[in-house]
């Protein structure tokens, strides 16, 4: 029977499907609480990751081994990398590269992890369709993008870092989990989908609304997840 491990960085992300869900049980593991029960009639497991790669890996490896997850889903905001995705847009990914991965002194290009068959790990092909499909039913008031999701251990608010990100990804956005979960998923043979909700352009324009632009965004991510495990 499948089981939907869904991951948020922060508890924002998560609590309003925590609170929809019906709650079985709660397991405590490496300083995470792993919330299992249902939602939208499914077998899930919801979890606030804390941010950063290292930790939304443990997480991932948490869902994998402990609660015997079948797909993975990562939900939240992030930040555009291009000027036609607007704050509240929501991105699919179509797959998903680390920007910090940095090897260059050994020849390799920004983004590639040396020694690995590859360093872009795609998304469920299944789960995106239905993904962009819904989205664009539940969502109609936002633009639904699918794309290239990049993350790193780094928050982007420097334009010129965002040119770098820019210049050798063709990425849509930018967030900081979404690639190690995917890795993750990837080394396991498990299947994931990254859906995230833009809350900022990645650069140093005005920051002064950001809680309000993080509450709609995620407003628009929770409408999907709660449909999307409707149909699948
Ligand atoms: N999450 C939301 N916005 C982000 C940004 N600009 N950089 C990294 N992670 C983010």
């Amino acid at each position: 029977m499948s089981c939907y491990g869904i991951i948020g960085a922060m508890e924002e992300e998560v609590s309003i499907l925590k609170d929809k869900m019906k709650l079985n049980n709660i397991v405590k593991i490496a300083s995470m609480e792993f919330c299992e029960g249902e939602l939208s009639n499914k077998q899930v497991v919801i979890v606030r990751s804390g941010i950063g790669k290292v930790n939304a890996a443990i997480c991932t490896q948490i869902l994998i081994d402990k609660f015997h997850v079948t797909e993975i889903l990562n939900t939240g905001v992030a930040g555009s990398l291009r000027n036609e995705i607007n704050i509240g847009d929501i991105v699919i990914s179509s797959d998903a590269m680390q920007h910090d991965v940095d090897a260059r002194g050994f020849g390799y290009p920004l983004g590639e992890i040396p020694r690995m068959e590859t360093s872009v790990f795609p998304a469920e092909l299944a789960l995106v369709h239905i993904a962009k499909e819904v989205c664009q039913i539940v969502n109609p008031e936002i633009q639904t993008f699918v794309g290239r999701v990049v993350s790193g251990d780094q928050f982007i608010s420097d334009p010129d870092r965002k040119k770098v990100i820019i210049d050798n990804f063709q990425a849509y956005c930018t967030e900081m989990e979404g690639a190690a979960i995917a890795q993750t998923a990837y080394l396991n043979q498990i299947p994931y989908l990254v859906i995230r909700a833009i809350s900022d352009k990645a650069d140093d324009s005005a920051h002064m609304d950001y809680g309000e632009f993080e509450r709609q965004a995620i407003k628009h991510t929770v409408n999907l997840v709660t449909t999307l495990l409707e149909k699948i």
